[in-house]
């Protein structure tokens, strides 16, 4: 089995060396060790192996832990030729492994692979730290993030529901903290008897509270949308940049750091169009590879502002090695959402960070920004292409909807209330005994519009949008 440990710096020039996992690093927090295991042998069918690089793997999966602030005192990548059930790795990495947690006085390992929970156990005996996989992890900073009630349910019924999934005989208990870091213990901990029983109680009751919560939060929805504004909601990779592209957009201050699934609970604000057209804008929680489909499904309720949207940004990274690849993520999470191809609402691809490329191919990218059918390209940070952005936001908006002249009695004050609800309002006159509007009737909207006021509606061709 060959060891490769490699710089987790930039400078990829450097040669890995065999063995020389990185020195100390980091703020606070506890110490961790990273690790990549990358399959080599021939039965792996991991496409995450062959489409990712190990060295981008790498950088995500520190990405990760410094999400929730663990100090990462080590860092490699591991070449696995035969995934021992056992413990994964073979007896010879596990003992290495053992001599450098002993070494740097680490706390937890993070696996960058999905772990049994029989080699889970199993390393923790050998190497006597705390091991964590992925999707542990994941669950981790999702705990820590989680801000708002459902959030913080979502996140513990999801956490409930994989550890009742990993459930086996020999486990006795568990024990988990809430708001992150679980894995750590310490004061406050709350043990849960891991019984299937009790843990399926909890989940019960969790579903139920959830339900309520979902219930409140479906009325705020149903209650915005008699706003005629349209919802043009974010998406993307996480860290591709849509909380700064949200704030750019909104001129707002919502929490844009470095830090993988800095958004959690989706964030929704208003944003004038160039032509004085409002949108709501929703920033929502970044996709990630390999996020576990419960884990998906548990944040459905919160995804529904996307799933519900009447335009779709997916903000790339365009800078990104992997580029591609985290595109493939989240176009196959929207799918999983319902928002795959046979849904009629428009993706409209966002690719940012073009302020880190290349000024040739960043000027040609902005310069294609009017002529391009499927992107368009920005930097949320410079702020260079978000014109053409906006431009672009109001076209698609606008394609389908219908403007019409409608004249209404001054008196029928329910008929005017409804228009206003439900419609967009361009225009009021108001005489003696009549109100004249002109209003602009999104796609989705128009056959109800129509049978409302049908006979009294008087189309208006409007000048294209540029
Ligand atoms: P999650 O909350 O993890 O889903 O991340 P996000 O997609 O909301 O990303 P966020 O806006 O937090 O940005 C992630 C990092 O990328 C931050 O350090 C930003 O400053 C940086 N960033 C965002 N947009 C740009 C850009 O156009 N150019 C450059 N150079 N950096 C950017």
């Amino acid at each position: 089995m060959k060891t490769q440990v490699r710089p987790k710096t930039d400078n990829r020039a450097e040669s890995p060396s065999d063995h020389a996992f990185d020195g100390p690093r980091g703020a606070s927090g506890a110490r961790a060790a990273v690790i990549v295991p990358v399959l080599t042998h021939r039965g792996d069918a991991g496409s995450e192996t062959k489409r990712r690089s190990p060295e981008a793997r790498l950088e995500e999966a520190i990405g990760l832990a410094a999400a929730i602030e663990l100090e990462i005192v080590s860092s490699g990548i591991v070449n696995i030729a035969t995934p021992k059930p056992g413990m994964l790795f073979g007896s010879g990495k596990v003992e290495e492994l053992a001599a450098i947690v002993q070494a740097e006085e680490v706390e937890l390992l993070i696996v960058d692979h999905p772990l049994t929970p029989i080699q889970q156990r199993n390393l923790e005996k050998a190497l006597k730290c705390k091991v964590l996989d992925r999707t542990g992890l994941i669950l981790e900073i999702f705990g820590a993030r989680a801000s708002t009630a459902e959030g913080t349910l979502q996140v513990e019924l999801a956490h409930l529901k994989w550890q009742k999934s990993r459930l086996v005989r020999s486990w006795t208990h568990l024990e988990r903290q809430r708001g992150g870091l679980g894995f750590i213990g310490g004061p406050g901990e709350t043990q849960i008897e891991a019984d299937r029983r009790l843990i399926q109680e909890r989940i019960t009751r969790l579903e139920r509270e959830l339900a309520q919560v979902s219930r409140t939060r479906d009325l705020h929805r149903r209650k915005r949308k008699k706003v005629p504004q349209p919802v043009v909601a974010l998406v993307g990779y996480t860290n591709a940049g849509k909380s700064t592209l949200f704030n750019r957009l909104t001129r707002s201050d919502v929490f844009a750091k470095d830090l993988l699934f800095a958004t959690l609970d989706p964030t929704l604000r208003r944003v004038a169009l160039p032509h004085g057209r409002e949108i709501i804008l929703s920033d929502t929680v970044g996709f990630i590879s390999d996020l576990p489909t419960h884990l998906i499904a548990a944040f459905r309720a919160t995804l529904e502002e996307v799933t519900e949207a009447d335009l779709v940004l997916h903000v790339r990274d365009i800078a990104h090695e992997d580029t591609q690849a985290q595109a493939a993520d989240v176009t196959t999470t929207l799918e999983l959402l319902g928002l795959g191809d046979d849904r009629d609402v428009t993706i409209v691809e966002v690719w940012n960070k073009i302020d880190l490329l290349p000024p040739e191919r960043r000027d040609g990218l902005l310069a294609a920004n009017g002529a391009a059918k499927d992107a368009v390209a920005v930097s949320a940070v410079t702020g260079a292409g978000m014109d053409d952005l906006l431009a672009r936001i109001e076209l698609e908006l606008s394609a389908g909807s219908v403007v019409f002249d409608v004249s209404l009695p001054a008196d029928d004050g329910e008929a005017i209330a409804w228009l206003h609800r439900n419609t967009d309002v361009l225009s009021r006159e108001d005489e003696e005994m009549r109100c004249h509007f002109r209003i602009r009737v999104a796609e989705r909207r128009k056959g109800e519009v129509m049978q409302r006021f049908r006979g009294r509606l008087d189309p208006v061709a409007e000048p294209a949008v540029s």
